[in-house]
């Protein structure tokens, strides 16, 4: 069996796992990384499918990502505007559409004012409460153990303010029902992007895409980390104590380390066997922390027909198969393509269906925002994660109802020699790569100043 002997261990190379090792070894710290699949990147993924360029992952990127936009100037890579000339389209519940310009929504005016409401209200919960440390806020409790769709009802008597609000935060973003998470979960979400108003706003937080795609920031990192990245190594066994660690991979890899830092998505925690076991609290806390489903719908055209036509590509309903779409033409491309997504219960119907005929509904979907020429793409593909062994679901992990309040202080604090960081635990950032990244600089840092 080969053995190695570092001073850390990271288990996973997505971008949280390659930033931790990357400053550990700025530091003067050895590291090895050990990634399950045959690639780095984990959410982050730049294919080719059918001679297109997708990203079948993570990738946009947002203004106040300072984290990501550091490291994405540090290792040369530029970034490009979302296409967003032009109209956009909204679909009201009862499947009347409406072209309009601007960012709010052509509806009815008690709507409107409804829906400007409801996004002051928790504007000012999150600015009162922010990303940091939700769950020490006085309010924590109460707002943790009620579901964002039962508050909103309590709050506005307009079904369609209600619902548009619920689809920026639930099919936008958590990728869950309403009712299976909390009203500070989704204030921890827009909290985590600056305010509720830049969750709203799509020329925000899908502002810009990296030029070449999002997975050459992991590959960049694990270039300059070297042989130190070990491909195919699925972790299995961590043996812990306080003062140091055994992390067992397949292949009879064996590192013995001072530390680990375990850089995989929380719902994976338990395809580990640890020796001992974790302590009662994380036993608990990490059943209570699970990823949402969203299909990411790629349709390639052979030009951006809809920008003929004055349109943006850009499309909203809270009553259609796929909630939001975008022009996601790569740059310097003359083909154009669509973004589409497919969130939660929306996403359960879709698969229960033949691909062939789940295909052909999404496409009319699409087809509804844009026209039949949508309907006809030369290249589609659907980004399947919750059938991906190494992540299972879509876009990241979110307590269920009432976990946010009762755990979420425990869920960054190590456990022995054990470290934890990914997205999902971010405040800033969190769920995105920006907070994968100020999460593994973060551990980083805990470690070194444990160990020096
Ligand atoms: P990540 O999951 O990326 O990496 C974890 C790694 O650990 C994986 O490589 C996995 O294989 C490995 N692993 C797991 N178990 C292991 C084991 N036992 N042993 C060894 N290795 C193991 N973000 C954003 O900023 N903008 C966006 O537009 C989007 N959009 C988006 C779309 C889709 C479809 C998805 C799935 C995700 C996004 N995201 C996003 C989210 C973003 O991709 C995500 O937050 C980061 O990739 C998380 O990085 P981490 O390093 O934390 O985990």
């Amino acid at each position: 069996m080969p053995t190695l002997t570092r001073d850390v261990v990271i288990v996973g190379a997505g971008p949280s796992g390659l930033t931790a090792a990357t400053e550990l070894a700025k530091a003067g710290l050895s590291v090895a990384v050990l990634e399950a699949r045959d690639r780095v990147g984990g959410r982050t993924w730049t294919g080719t499918v059918d001679g297109a360029m997708l990203e079948i992952g993570g990738q946009w990127v947002s203004p106040d990502q300072s984290a990501l936009y550091a490291t994405l100037d540090a290792l040369g890579l530029k970034t490009y505007e979302r296409y967003r000339t032009g109209d956009s389209v909204y679909i009201a519940p009862d499947g009347t559409r409406t072209v309009y310009s601007g960012d709010t929504f052509p509806v009815s005016e008690h709507t409107r004012t409804e829906m400007d409401r409801l996004i002051a209200i928790l504007d000012q919960l999150t600015t009162e409460i922010g990303a940091e440390e939700p769950w020490a806020h006085p309010r924590a409790q109460e707002l943790d153990t009620v579901s964002f769709r039962q508050w909103l009802a309590g709050l506005s008597d307009d079904e369609e303010a209600r619902d548009n609000i619920s689809l920026f935060v639930a099919g936008g973003m958590l990728t869950k029902p309403a009712h299976a998470f909390s009203v500070l979960q989704a204030v921890l979400m827009a909290a985590s992007a600056g305010s509720f108003s830049n969750l709203v706003n799509e020329d925000f937080i899908l502002d810009r895409r990296v030029i070449g795609g999002m997975q050459q920031v992991s590959h960049g990192l694990a270039e300059a980390l070297g042989d130190d990245v070990f491909l195919n190594s699925p972790v299995r066994t961590v043996r812990w104590g306080a003062d140091g660690v055994t992390v067992l991979a397949d292949g009879d890899l064996r590192v013995d380390a001072r530390r680990v830092v375990l850089a995989v998505p929380p719902n994976l925690y338990t395809r580990v066997s640890f020796d001992p076991p974790l302590p009662r609290r994380q036993h608990q806390m990490h059943q209570h922390q699970s990823l949402g489903l969203v299909i990411k719908v790629h349709a390639v055209y052979e030009t951006p027909f809809w920008r003929e036509e004055g349109l943006s590509g850009t499309g909203f309903s809270a009553a259609e198969v796929v909630q939001e779409v975008y022009d996601n033409t790569n740059h310097g491309d003359t083909r154009g393509t669509l973004v589409g997504f497919v969130s939660d219960a929306k996403a359960d119907a879709m698969f229960e269906l033949p691909p062939v005929e789940r295909k052909t509904r999404i496409l009319e979907s699409i087809g509804r925002f844009l026209g039949p020429k949508a309907t006809e793409p030369v290249v589609y593909y659907e980004s399947d994660w919750g059938s991906e062994e190494w992540t299972r679901g879509a876009y990241a992990a979110s307590f269920d109802l009432g976990g946010l309040h009762r755990y979420g202080r425990d869920q960054r604090s190590p456990v022995g020699a054990i470290h934890f960081s990914c997205s999902d635990i971010a405040s800033a950032g969190y769920q995105h790569v920006d907070g994968a990244i100020r999460m593994g600089q973060r551990t980083a840092g805990d470690i070194v100043a444990a160990l020096h």
